[in-house]
C-alpha cells in the first residue's frame, strides 16, 4: 500500500497526539520487559504494526495505530500483587480494551485487536482480521527483542530508544 503525503501526515500526527497525551505519559510507570516501559514498548509496537501494515493492500491503517498504541493500556504494575501476576497474562487485553474505551472512545474493530492480541495464550479471543494479526504479531516480535536484551543495554539505549519511537515514519 503506497500513502500520499496526506495520508501519511494524517497517520503521523495521530501517533503524535497519542505520544503526548498525558494519560498515555502514564504508561512509562509501568515497567516491562526488563528495562522497558510499557510507553516505549507500545509505540515501538505501533512503528513495526504501521511497517508491516503498509506491505498489504486493503488493511485500516489507523485502526492498526491506535490498537498497537492502547493494546497495552492496562495502567497498573502486574509485578505489584500476587494475585495480579498470576492473572495478568489473560486479563491485561480485557482490562485495556476497556480503559481504551473509557479514555479514546474507540471503536469496536480496536477492542477486538485489543482483546486479541495475546492468541493463542488466550484460544477464545482469536485475532479474526489481517489488522488484529499485524498487532498480535508485532507485540509478539517485539516483546522478543525485548525480553532478549538485558536491561543494563537498555538503560545505556534509553535516549535512543526514545528518539526512535518520537516518530513514526522514519526518514
Ligand atoms: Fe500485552
Ligand atoms: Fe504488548
Amino acid at each position: 500500500m503506497r500513502l500520499t503525503p496526506e495520508q501519511k501526515e494524517q497517520l503521523e500526527n495521530l501517533y503524535q497526539t497519542f505520544l503526548h497525551d498525558e494519560k498515555i505519559l502514564k504508561m512509562k510507570e509501568y515497567s516491562m520487559h526488563r528495562g522497558s516501559n510499557c510507553y516505549i514498548h507500545s509505540f515501538k509496537v505501533a512503528k513495526l504494526a504501521i511497517k508491516r501494515a503498509l506491505r498489504h493492500k486493503n488493511v485500516n491503517l489507523e485502526v492498526i495505530l491506535i490498537a498497537s498504541i492502547l493494546h497495552d493500556y492496562y495502567l497498573y504494575d502486574w509485578r505489584e500483587e500476587r494475585e495480579k501476576k498470576k492473572k495478568h497474562a489473560r486479563k491485561h487485553p480485557y482490562i485495556a480494551a476497556e480503559q481504551a474505551k473509557r479514555d479514546f472512545d474507540v471503536s469496536k474493530k480496536v477492542q477486538k485487536i485489543i482483546k486479541s492480541h495475546m492468541w493463542p495464550l488466550n484460544l477464545k479471543e482469536f485475532p479474526d482480521t489481517t489488522e488484529a494479526r499485524i498487532v498480535s504479531l508485532a507485540d509478539k516480535s517485539i516483546a522478543s527483542i525485548e525480553g532478549t536484551i538485558p536491561k543494563s543495554v537498555k538503560k545505556a539505549n534509553e535516549k535512543e530508544t526514545y528518539e526512535y519511537i518520537s516518530k513514526l515514519f522514519d526518514k
